[in-house]
């Protein structure tokens, strides 16, 4: 229990509203997570893995209505709509809370209440920030204590007077007396995850399912922390965090926004190619930065999660073995196919299928089979001290000082492997106007570019044009050079092959991004901001690049710019910046016309 008043109330009003039959308040030990898989294994919520091949693992197979998140019920509730801003879905905060209210009104009941007292971010840090989420959702205790550092140390840091983000959630499936419960209760008829900046509170009910019910990644660490961030002179940013280590020992970090799919674990956990001895790339973070001046003036981040909750399918030991090798123990797989032998297996682990397997809806699945194995959105959730290539000063309290942010998408067409902001404002119009075009799977319209600024679209808890302001305000609240860089591995040649090798050879593009911080590597002016030439880039020995006679031109080809394209590109950043309305910062428009009238 707690000293802390008001989340002793907190929790009493709460087990007043929601009914549920007992309280559980989480300490975060071993043989409290022990204790709960056995739970949900005698449920049939987990399937214990084979001991052998994966040890301490469980296999977990949600409702296959609840797979994702679910972002036409997610809803910012500020006080006033144009607060949330166009790219949010509003609603008026005391009708939500009155509609809340009354759905989370006894829908605890026959089940236990967890109280998970959480700490986002190093315990100590000042760049950390408390959470107490109540669920009523086992699969969430254990996943969270996983995704955070969680249990008696954050509620011991947290004292009587500290604050915190509080988490409400439900899986919105009450038991009567004697109902057997199923391995995946939620509620596939009604879902809401609703967020009140203004309270910094944050209310979900109905799923159970990752950033939709684990509220401290998306919910609070994106959304709620955007707008604690722009109150206080800070960024909840959603980016991977990587440090780049120099053969001399020197070590650079940098960190990179990309929208899903477009490889930000890979970039996290790169491995070098055997050309570049001396190098290493070391993670921090995977998905979140918090980022705060310091006391030495520089920008200073932390990742605020504890684990990784990675898209499985695609991950392999080609890809991204770091990835596969963090996932190889203590690890809860949801919605992945499960092998003969007890293991798991998705599509993109390995060449060849095994000949038969449990698909994640539970049933037969043989190779050659037209549906896949696993979901698409299929996760591994693994602690992130496991990653081999985990930094050494990812728990430093103090953050790690930023050097360059990176901005990307997959753009097969027109935009250059990489280019350099010519200073903070121009990189803060190359994160607002970043975009990735969309695949069949997404949309239907294939190569229209969705515009996702910073990455941030479905999650930024307040109106997107003054997060741009806030960005571009930051530049005044620390004395470091931080750069800014737009990359894209993605870039296709006329008869859509890729130009660019990617995965492991994109620590060239790395290490000419480290070189420029450092002031030692060379770059061409062009209307976009610094192109490296082929004489400024490390092309040796690079593998899936043509023959060497032909780097300079392929290399050419690739940072090619089609000078009519990027003007029908700045038209339709213009009409991108209209669909935001009247708050998008006028600096980011006069950089547009800028970049427009240079590709004439
Ligand atoms: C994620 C996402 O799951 O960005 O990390 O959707
Ligand atoms: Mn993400």
């Amino acid at each position: 229990m707690t000293s802390n008043e008001k989340l002793k109330i907190w929790v009493r009003e709460t087990a007043e509203l929601c009914q549920p039959d007992s309280i559980h308040w989480c300490d975060g030990s071993a043989e409290e997570y022990d204790k709960l898989c056995n739970l949900m294994l005698k449920q049939g919520t987990f399937r214990k893995l084979s001991e052998k091949l994966r040890p301490g693992s469980f296999l977990c197979l949600s409702n296959p209505d609840d797979v994702a998140r679910v972002e036409d019920r997610t809803f910012i509730c500020s006080r006033l709509k144009e607060d949330a801003g166009p790219t949010n879905n509003w609603a008026d905060p005391v009708e939500m809370k009155t509609t809340l209210t009354r759905l989370f009104k006894g829908s605890m009941r026959g089940r236990t209440m967890y109280v998970i007292p959480f700490s986002m971010g190093p315990i100590g840090s000042p760049i950390s920030h408390t959470g107490v989420e109540i669920t009523d959702s086992l699969y969430v205790v254990c996943n969270m204590r996983i995704m955070t550092r969680m249990g008696k140390r954050a509620l011991d840091a947290l004292g009587a007077t500290g604050t915190f983000v509080p988490c409400l959630h439900s899986v919105g499936a009450p038991l009567s007396p004697g109902q057997r419960d199923v391995p995946w209760p939620c509620n596939p008829a009604n879902k809401y995850i609703v967020h009140f900046p203004e309270d910094r509170s944050i209310w979900s009910y109905g799923s159970g399912y990752g950033g939709n019910a684990l509220l401290g990644k998306k919910c609070f660490a994106l959304r709620i922390a955007s707008k604690m961030a722009r109150d206080s002179g800070w960024m909840a940013e959603h980016m991977l965090i990587a440090g780049v280590e120099a053969p001399d020992g020197r070590k650079t970090y940098v960190a990179a926004a990309f929208p899903s799919a477009c490889g930000k674990t890979n970039l996290a956990m790169l491995i070098p190619p055997a050309a570049f001895k001396g190098w290493r790339v070391w993670t921090v973070g995977d998905d979140i930065a918090w980022i705060k001046p310091g006391p030495d003036g520089k920008l200073r981040a932390i990742n605020p999660e504890y684990g990784f909750f990675g898209v499985a399918p695609g991950t392999s030991m080609q890809s991204n073995p770091n990835a596969m090798l963090t996932l190889s123990q203590n690890t809860i797989f949801t919605n992945v196919a499960l092998t003969e032998q007890n293991d798991v297996w998705w599509e993109g682990m390995t060449d060849t299928p095994p000949e038969r397997l449990i698909d994640w809806h539970g049933k037969e699945w043989r190779r050659g089979s037209v549906t896949p194995a696993a979901n698409p959105n299929a996760r591994f959730t693994s602690p992130a001290a496991q990653c081999p290539c985990i930094d050494p000063m990812w728990e430093n309290p103090e953050g790690v000082p930023i050097s360059a942010f990176l901005f990307g998408g997959r753009r097969p067409g027109n935009v250059p492997l990489v280019f350099e902001a010519r200073d903070w404002n121009h990189g803060v119009y190359l994160g607002a106007t970043m975009g990735s075009e969309t695949t069949a799977a997404a949309s239907g319209a294939v190569g229209r570019v969705r515009h996702d600024p910073m990455a941030m679209l479905p999650f930024c808890g307040y109106h997107v044009g003054d997060y741009f302001s806030h960005w571009l305000s930051m530049k005044n609240r620390f004395d470091g050079d931080a750069r800014f860089y737009h990359v894209n591995w993605f870039r296709k040649d006329a008869s859509g092959r890729f130009l660019w090798p990617g995965y492991g050879e994109n620590m060239r593009v790395l290490k000419w991004i480290i070189d420029r911080t450092r002031g030692v590597a060379g770059a061409a002016e062009s209307p976009l901001g610094f192109l490296p030439r082929p004489e400024d880039i490390d092309l040796g020995g690079i593998t899936g690049f043509g023959p060497p006679e032909q780097h300079a031109a392929r290399f050419e080809e690739l940072q090619s710019i089609n000078r009519a394209a990027w003007r029908e590109e700045c038209v339709a950043q213009k009409k991108f910046f209209e669909s935001l309305g009247s708050r998008v910062p006028d600096e980011l428009e006069k950089q547009r016309i800028t970049t427009q009238a240079s590709c004439t």
